[in-house]
């Protein structure tokens, strides 16, 4: 297996310990480490520990010149294959999201050509603070992906959100990001639709749903992170294709649906598209003309995608999931719909126009089964798409158990 190289910046904190397992996980995966200790990392761990389970020297201070003419901080940016920073502090994270450099960690970090991911360890109160939380923000915005916190006892003796991931996590983390060793959907294959459908009404017009399809395309690119072979079955966007993920480009409801038949057999199918629930009865070949009278256009219902899949004979995909945009009794109508859709679970969220949902970065959603209703709090579209994708991954295990 090729060996992949990994830095690790320790920083300050109670859970800085918990790195030296981290490191040896690292190891027995044949990742290389190299590290960098900040200041606070070498109040709590020593770097002479450190450097012990990596085999490497440990890098400290930006101004250490012996370091900078051996190795400069943009090749030690360079290097890596990932940048992982646990636990990343409060103090840290600022720094990554303002893009500050002054140490060798921040400094690296701004310089860093390669993924990030950052694992937040902090009292739950400096971990709820509005600083705080822009600047999680900003990071998932800027493509950093954050792993954790988990909740649970702090080491300051409070309860609550801000304990560093489990190391079990962060390795899953690591391993998709890396794409090295056994990931929970290795061997699945997933089927997405995103993105509106447009409905031509003649060469210049169509129908259309708002949607910028940022839902759809996250969860692609995170159940590809966990290993599955995806395809994204794409209305128009602006979006750049998710890392991986083989996508189908498709204009109407009609090549959805006829692009998701020829897609299965798939494991899972997830039906995030806002699809025109109709499209005009007549195409005109040419541009309609004004007329001083009132333009009426004759519609024909859609096929529905999403129903189709879920009540289809042959090759029903094992899990069907849908979404449910609903602009009020979000719960009732979207259980309403998983019945009458007849799939597994649905996504309901609340997509009025004052949520900012729609074509925004966050969402706030609730999921949908047979049996129960879990509700998420808000979050990044990306951070759903990864909790999403590892619900589906849970799943596929606990069948397979
Ligand atoms: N869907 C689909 N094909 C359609 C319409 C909807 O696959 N022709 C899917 C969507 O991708 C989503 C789910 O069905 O997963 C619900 O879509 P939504 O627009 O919320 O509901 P509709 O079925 O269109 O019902 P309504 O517009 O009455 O709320």
């Amino acid at each position: 297996m090729q060996t992949k190289f990994n830095y690790l910046i320790i920083g300050g904190g109670i859970a800085a310990y918990k790195t030296l397992d981290l490191i040896r996980r690292l190891r027995d995966m044949h990742v290389s480490v190299r590290a960098i200790l900040t200041d606070g990392g070498a109040q709590f761990i020593t770097p002479l520990s450190v450097a012990s389970l990596t085999g490497e020297k440990v890098y400290t201070d930006l101004f250490s010149l012996t370091d900078e003419t051996e190795m400069g901080h943009i090749r030690l940016s360079r290097d890596a294959d990932l940048v992982l920073v646990a636990p990343a502090t409060a103090n840290l994270i600022a720094k990554i999201a303002s893009g500050r450099a002054d140490d060798l960690a921040s400094t690296t970090l701004l310089a860093a050509n390669k993924p990030v991911m950052v694992c937040p360890s902090m009292n739950v109160e400096m971990w709820l603070k509005p600083s705080t939380r822009r600047n999680i923000m900003q990071l998932e915005a800027d493509g950093v992906t954050v792993v954790g916190p988990a909740s649970g006892d702090l080491a300051c003796g409070e309860f609550g959100e801000g304990r560093l991931a489990e190391i079990n996590d962060i390795i899953l983390a690591v391993k998709r990001s890396l794409g090295v060793g056994n990931l929970p959907l290795n061997g699945r294959r997933a089927l997405v639709t995103a993105g509106p459908t447009h409905e031509a009404i003649d060469p210049v017009r169509y129908i259309a749903n708002r949607s910028s399809g940022k839902q759809g395309y996250a969860i692609s690119g995170a159940l590809h992170r966990l290993g599955a072979e995806t395809l994204l079955i794409s209305g128009p966007t602006n979006l750049g294709t998710p890392e991986g993920v083989e996508r189908l480009d498709i204009t109407s409801a009609d090549e959805m649906l006829a692009a998701a038949e020829a897609a299965l057999p798939v494991d899972v199918a997830i039906c995030v598209a806002a699809v025109s629930d109709w499209k005009p009865k007549h195409l005109s070949c040419q541009k309609i003309k004004k007329g001083s009278k009132p333009m009426l256009i004759d519609l024909l219902e859609n096929p529905d995608i999403l129903r189709q899949l879920s009540r289809a004979r042959n090759n029903r995909p094992n899990l069907v999931i849908g979404f449910a945009a609903e602009t009020n009794q979000v719960l009732e109508n979207a259980k309403a719909k998983l019945l009458a859709k007849k799939c597994d679970w649905i996504v309901a969220n609340n997509v009025s126009l004052e949520t900012g949902i729609l074509g925004g970065d966050q969402t706030e959603v609730h999921l949908l089964t047979s049996d129960k209703v879990e509700s998420w709090p808000v979050m990044s579209k990306q951070k759903m798409a990864a909790r999403l994708a590892e619900s589906v991954a849970k799943y596929f295990t606990l069948q397979a158990s």
